[in-house]
């Protein structure tokens, strides 16, 4: 059965599911240029089906993880939410923008769903809406290597809602124990807190995390604690003059009161609040579920702090955090929720590089092209070492693009972490303005020695979706990746996991002694991940980096003689 997966949501995209196999996955925003596009996913569309040579009538379904608007289910819920809060003329005034602001984008979006389908003749394929959170739950879940679990989403909005709490059995039918209506959106929060900080919502909220690391969250806590309450399992937020659930609300009178402190007290603050308030809902329902497997899905487990705390709760086992936690994944869970539907039970992701992939051919074809100077060595991965060991910037550009907001090895730009200076060095290459320390990659038999408490259960290591405490031979070696609070995001790198940055990463440390690099995502400020060789040859035109690794080439700058 094939299933393919929709989604026109902030970071639109699509999948194919063959058999409950996660087979392709892509987001718009790599073909058309424009980073998060809410585009119909055309160009994503017509790359699977190309692909896997398909022909529109070979599809089976369709699955889209919006739209689906109110569920019956939730409704008096959310209509006693409504009377429960609408107390003021303030309150009153939030909600209904926020009820209507919803509708109404839902419904343009829906609108723009149809259409896309039309123009491309799919629109006479089955299809399934899946309402947004139990989309996110599937993506938790399905993909994980769990078989059963707690669920948590948690995000800004989607179907009315903000997050929800599902117990799952693979081969089973979720129990869903809660869903948090959209107005009591820690998401929305977070938002409009980078917003105030000056950064640009939905986009920069990492910027945020990063800045909360060097403020002290005493200072304001106090302001943010009058706003999120969880009590019996239940998340709560006072809609009114400190909170709107919206990231662009205009809050005069909270305004006021931040402008008094400095922006890394607030961020400190408001990542405090979302942990402390997810941290208690978390374990409110481990109790009440008796279950130590936990995976998350949703905008804010992007946060890799939070999750930092969630690894380590005690109860916690395993964690698992998809990849691809944002809304940029979704086509993903509502793919999984219809092949399910239909007795196709999904396989766990063994990787997420599931996307396009260039011949050796095409990739030759576009360096003769931009008559940059190259050679094919023998020695590739032991010469890329050595450029590293020499403080070049080396980007890599090879195998299928990830899925996913981070780059994992196969459009990654690579550095020295011996550097303590090398995030200047890279916000400036690569117009950037990053608080964060860039991750490293680490080899997984120096894992243990760099990262407190890993283990190789520690799924969220392999994928960059958690911070870790760093060791002091990791400080002493690596400084140029550990943040202020002493720790770290790290990627773990097998053999088997990428062969080809394993190989680097062993020939580096045979020649530093230092396993461990940089690794970002292959792109300039605010434009998305590289997609094409010609995209990542521009970057080395632009001098973003030094050196290109295209497997078996190396690419230089400086032009041909010839
Ligand atoms: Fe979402």
């Amino acid at each position: 059965m094939k299933i393919l997966g929709i989604s026109n949501t902030k970071d639109s995209g699509a999948c194919l599911i063959i058999d409950g196999k996660l087979v392709a996955a892509v987001n718009e925003e790599r073909f058309n240029r424009e980073k998060l596009t809410r585009e119909f996913p055309e160009n994503s569309i017509k790359w699977i089906l190309k692909e896997f040579k398909l022909k529109k009538n070979n599809i089976d379904a369709l699955a889209f993880g919006a739209w689906k608007g109110i569920e019956t289910g939730f409704f008096p819920e959310y209509i006693n939410e409504v009377l429960t809060k609408a107390k003021s003329n303030t309150t009153r005034k939030y909600i209904q923008s926020r009820f209507y602001g919803s509708s109404n984008s839902d419904k343009i979006s829906l609108e723009r769903l149809k259409q896309g389908l039309k123009k491309m003749g799919l629109d006479k394929i089955p299809f399934y809406f899946c309402s947004h959170h139990i989309a996110h739950a599937y993506t938790a879940f399905s993909f994980s290597q769990m078989n059963n679990a707690l669920v948590i989403t948690l995000d800004g909005r989607g179907d009315f809602q903000s997050g929800s709490v599902s117990v799952w059995k693979r081969g089973k039918e979720p129990i869903v124990l809660r869903l948090e209506s959209e107005l009591d959106s820690l998401g929305a929060f977070y938002g409009w807190i980078t917003k105030f900080l000056g950064f640009t919502p939905d986009r920069h909220e990492g910027k945020v995390t990063g800045l909360a690391a060097r403020g002290n969250p005493k200072i304001c806590l106090h302001i943010f604690k009058k706003i999120f309450h969880t009590k019996n399992g239940r998340i709560s937020a006072e809609i009114g003059d400190y909170f709107a659930p919206y990231m662009k609300a205009k809050l005069p009178k909270l305004e006021k009161i931040l402008k008094k402190y400095s922006k890394e007290d607030i961020a400190a603050a408001a990542q405090k609040i979302v942990e402390d308030v997810v941290i208690n809902y978390t374990k409110y329902y481990l109790k009440k579920t008796n279950q130590s497997n936990l995976a998350v899905s949703g905008g804010i487990f992007a946060n890799v702090l939070l999750n930092m705390h969630l690894k380590e709760l005690k109860g916690v086992k395993n964690f698992f955090v998809f990849p691809h936690m944002g809304d940029g994944g979704i086509s993903v869970g509502a793919a999984a929720y219809v092949s399910e539907l239909h007795g196709k039970i999904v396989k766990p992701i063994k990787d997420v590089y599931l996307g396009p992939n260039f011949s050796e051919n095409e990739c030759k074809k576009a360096i003769l092209k931009s008559k940059m100077n190259y050679s094919k060595s023998k020695k590739f991965y032991k010469e890329i070492a050595e450029y590293l060991d020499n403080g070049k910037i080396v980007g890599l550009f090879q195998g299928k693009m990830e899925f996913g907001p981070r780059a994992l090895g196969n459009r990654s730009v690579l550095a020295r972490t011996t550097d303590k200076n090398i995030t200047k060095i890279l916000n400036k290459r690569l117009s950037r303005t990053e608080f964060m320390p860039f991750a490293p990659i680490t080899l997984e038999k120096f894992a243990r020695e760099n990262y407190k408490n890993w283990n190789k259960n520690s799924l969220t290591s392999y994928y960059m979706t958690s911070c870790y405490h760093c060791s002091k031979e990791l400080k002493k070696k690596s400084p140029g990746v550990v943040h202020i609070d002493n720790t770290a995001r790290p990627q773990i790198i097998t053999k088997k996991n990428n062969p080809v940055v394993s190989k680097i990463l062993n020939e580096y440390y045979k020649i530093s002694g230092t396993p461990s690099l940089v690794n970002t995502s292959f792109n300039l400020h605010e434009e998305p991940i590289v997609l094409t060789p010609e995209h990542a040859l521009t970057l080395l035109k632009k001098e973003g980096i030094d050196v290109l690794a295209i497997p078996p080439y190396i690419v230089t700058k400086k032009k041909r003689m010839t």
